[in-house]
């Protein structure tokens, strides 16, 4: 994900700068930039790649006495990773910085144009500077300008903003993505974060900027504002002391921040693309799916489970034939391949060989191809005629927890796209579906009584002699999910497996010995799951059932929300899956992000 840093001060910007993003290189990125501002006179340098790169690019600057400067590391999401893509994006006199994503960026875009502003990337960012200038012409003074624009900015942003002829001021604004200030005050100087790291070393405390807050430091002030334009207290926390623990926010792992992170991302993924009335996805062009009578969906591992279950999306909401396909099968059986078929790749990083060689085939064969992926310029990307990008942010935990979940709301969104244009689907149940797709966000948020819930009962499953994850419909690949994060992290057997077809083989394993953990939700095949699971009961497995509704026969019950959508009560079940797996594994003590023979990657078949 991307990262933010800017400074005012005496002490070389330049240099505060580079050290506070290479801070923030752990969290991913494809390109970098900073601006350094002194006696108005902006320097600007910006490289794809590594950091030593932009070291390398800026080494004859050298910053002396009192100067200001903001720097960012992006990771692609609208535009390639280029130069002219990478932060800071100008204006005639203004250089900016921002994270998040700028919903209505098009139109704002159009209007600009109209105006006769120039644009030289294809980020959302850019447009900000340009509306900032625009304002300009017309405000009293810099603060209303910047003001102004930000309340024309619909989605998500944490910005930073310096400009010319104010060469002591940073302006900065938060909505939705982090953004944080610290001041030292002995010595005047302001530094900006995304996250604590840079900052630890250069101040003991911070302001953690809320939502909607705003303003701009001068060096001597803090002028901070609320979304009402009122000035606001400024409450300061005190900053982590361990840089690792920075890293993981406080997290004891990468894997519990990337639950916890899933809300935020999956509002990402979805900005922009779930609209009031429609889904959109400006990256593809519709007529990919004329002549088209079958998706082929070909995926490993986690990004093999969100094909299996939004087969169920496509051919339901859809009614569109879907065939699902292990990367490592698919490329050695011989498959028959038409041209009427859409061949989309599912990966998290892109890089997986069994998912790549099988595009490639795909590929050979004539087969019109759709990567859905979280890294920009991956080989899958590349290689692929389009490409929809999730936007998890870097995954550090091996066991993948956000890429699962925003796959899984960009194929939710598919398929109803393809519905959309093939007229497949009433008004009302678009809306419907609409509706349900804002609400994910909020399913996913981890409360605390959860979380405690599950690392009390967790202590109860650290032995047996295997675990089934049962669910039938989509909880059935939710179910296979459950299964491989708890094996994958614990090093505990467990199977996933469709609730109906325990009977024809698997119930005869039952015994106290054996944990059944039951996904049973209250809008899809409640009677019928339930049924199975009273099945198992009856013959003494040990029994977790996690469902909206009381089950007396449980041995262990997890309450979920009542849900209208059985969609929502998938992602509110998956968090449930994720976490039990984790503080199972936690509990045994294993390293949970990087467990035992396994690499992010996999990038050998
Ligand atoms: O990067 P990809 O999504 O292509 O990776 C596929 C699998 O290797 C990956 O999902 C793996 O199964 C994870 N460790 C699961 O947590």
């Amino acid at each position: 994900m991307c990262g933010i840093v800017g400074y005012l001060g005496n002490q070389s910007s330049k240099d505060i700068l580079l050290d506070g993003l290479k801070e923030l290189e752990y969290r991913g990125y494809d390109s970098a930039g900073i601006t350094v501002l002194k006696d108005s006179n902006f320097s600007i340098y910006k490289s794809v790649g590594k950091l030593n790169n932009l070291v390398e690019k800026s080494k004859n600057l050298s910053v002396d006495g009192f100067s200001v400067g903001i720097g960012h590391t992006r990771w692609a999401t609208h535009g390639k990773p280029t130069e002219s893509n990478a932060h800071p994006h100008i204006g005639e006199a203004t250089h900016i910085v921002h994270n998040g994503i700028i919903e209505n960026y098009q139109e704002l875009k159009k209007e600009l144009i109209a105006k006769g502003y120039r644009f030289s990337s294809q980020t959302d960012t850019e447009v900000i500077v340009h509306l900032f200038e625009e304002n300009l012409k017309s405000s009293k003074d810099t603060f209303s300008a910047f003001n102004k624009t930000i309340f024309q900015l619909d989605g998500a942003y944490a910005l930073l903003l310096i400009k010319k002829d104010e060469p002591e001021k940073i302006y900065f604004a938060k909505e939705g993505s982090p953004l944080i200030l610290g001041t030292n005050r002995e010595t005047g100087e302001q530094f900006f974060a995304s996250s604590d790291s840079p900052l630890i070393g250069h101040v003991a405390e911070v302001i953690y900027l809320q939502d909607g807050e705003f303003g701009y430091v001068d060096g001597k002030n803090i002028n901070l504002f609320n979304g009402a334009g009122d000035e606001v207290e400024q409450v300061y926390k005190k900053l982590p002391e361990n840089r690792e623990i920075a890293q993981k926010d406080g997290y004891r792992f990468f894997m519990e921040k990337e639950i916890y992170e899933q809300s935020q991302v999956v509002s990402d993924t979805i900005m922009g693309r779930a609209l009031d009335s429609s889904i959109e996805f400006d990256e593809i062009d519709p007529t990919i799916f004329d002549g088209i009578n079958e998706i082929k969906l070909c995926a490993c591992g986690t990004s093999y489970h969100t094909a299996l279950a939004s087969s169920y999306l496509f051919e339901r909401i859809s009614k569109t034939r879907v065939s699902v396909e292990f990367g490592s099968e698919f490329r050695y059986k011989d498959p028959l391949l038409t041209k009427d078929t859409l061949f989309v790749s599912i990966s998290q990083s892109g890089e997986t060989a069994d998912t790549l060689a099988s595009l490639k085939m795909a590929k050979n064969a004539g087969l019109k191809t759709l990567a859905i992926c979280n890294v920009d310029n991956s080989s899958i990307v590349r290689l692929s005629d389009y490409s929809i990008l999730t936007r998890a942010g870097v995954e550090k935990g091996v066991a993948s927890t956000k890429a699962f979940a925003t796959q899984m709301v960009v194929l939710y969104m598919l398929s109803l796209y393809v519905a959309q244009i093939r007229n497949n689907i009433e008004k009302e149940r678009l809306q419907k579906e609409l509706h349900t797709i804002r609400e994910i966000p909020n399913t996913l948020t981890v409360t605390s009584k959860l979380h405690e819930k599950i690392k009390r009962l967790s202590k109860r499953y650290l032995h047996g002699h295997g675990f089934f994850f049962i669910g039938r419909d989509i909880f059935y690949p939710l179910a296979l999910e459950g299964a491989l994060k708890l094996k994958e992290i614990s090093y505990l057997h467990s199977e996933g497996y469709p609730a109906g077809e325990m009977k024809h083989g698997p119930i005869a394993l039952a015994d106290p010995e054996l944990f059944t953990i039951a996904l049973l939700p209250q809008n899809i095949l409640y009677e019928k799951t339930k049924s199975n699971i009273e099945e198992l009961g009856a013959r003494d497995s040990t029994i977790c059932v996690i469902s909206p509704k009381s089950f007396e026969l449980a041995d262990d019950f997890i309450r979920t929300s009542s849900h209208s959508h059985y969609m929502l009560e998938f992602f509110e079940m998956m968090v449930v899956v994720q976490l039990l797996s984790m503080e199972v594994a936690i509990r045994l003590q294993n390293d949970v992000d990087m467990p035992r023979n396994l690499a992010k990657s996999v990038t050998v078949e």
